[in-house]
């Protein structure tokens, strides 16, 4: 299923929705969504302009690719409070992990939390006719499937294992160029 305001126009950016039945709840419950820079807003998505681009790890695989900007979601007076800030995509032993600085909600530390793997999606066939379409503007469509650290950052209410909406790279994020 292709998300129906799919709009990929940020080609050195990561560019997501997050989940768009999360959207509707944070609206239905009066909530808020703030987009602090450098992270902007392009209509349904959040766009979170790449930093760096750094293989870590030498002769290895491992890749780390960072983004700027951190979306605050909050409603029920505060009860729901927590940002997704300066998103990365790491490559580890052939798979691809988003991740989110964890310094969001108690003390501050430089810890980061490993939210998502990064899938080719629920259909493949699909999701193979969309990598199609977005080889042309160099981006690639990831599915983000919730580790346990992410369900914890949603509030424990969607189980590990759920997918959220897709987002958009650059393919050098998970595909160097030179190899
Ligand atoms: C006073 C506190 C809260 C109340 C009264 C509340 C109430 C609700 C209700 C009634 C729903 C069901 C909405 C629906 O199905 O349409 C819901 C869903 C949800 N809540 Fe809360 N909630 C609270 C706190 C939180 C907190 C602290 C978090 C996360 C940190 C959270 C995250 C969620 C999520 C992710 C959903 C699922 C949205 C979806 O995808 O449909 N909630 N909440």
């Amino acid at each position: 299923m292709q998300h129906p305001s799919t709009k990929v126009s940020a080609p050195s950016a990561l560019v997501w929705g997050v989940k768009t039945s999360f959207r509707r709840y944070l609206r239905t419950a009066g909530g808020t969504v703030e987009v602090q820079s450098p992270a902007t807003e392009d209509g349904f998505f959040f766009v979170f302009p790449l930093v760096s681009d750094a293989a870590s790890g030498s002769g290895s695989d491992d890749q780390d690719t960072r983004f700027a900007g951190t979306i605050h979601f909050s409603a029920h007076f505060g009860a729901l409070d927590f940002s997704l800030r300066d998103p990365a995509v790491i490559v580890r032993h052939g798979a691809a992990w988003l991740t989110v600085d964890g310094a969001t909600s108690t003390n501050g530390g430089a810890e980061r939390l490993m939210i998502a793997l990064l899938t080719g999606g629920p259909d493949r066939a699909e999701a193979e006719r969309t990598h199609a379409e977005l080889i042309e503007t160099e981006q690639i469509e990831l599915w983000p499937v919730l580790t346990a650290e992410g369900s914890h950052l949603f509030g424990d209410v969607y189980p590990a294992e759920t997918m959220l909406d897709p987002l958009y790279v650059p393919r050098s994020v998970i595909a160097p160029a030179s190899r």
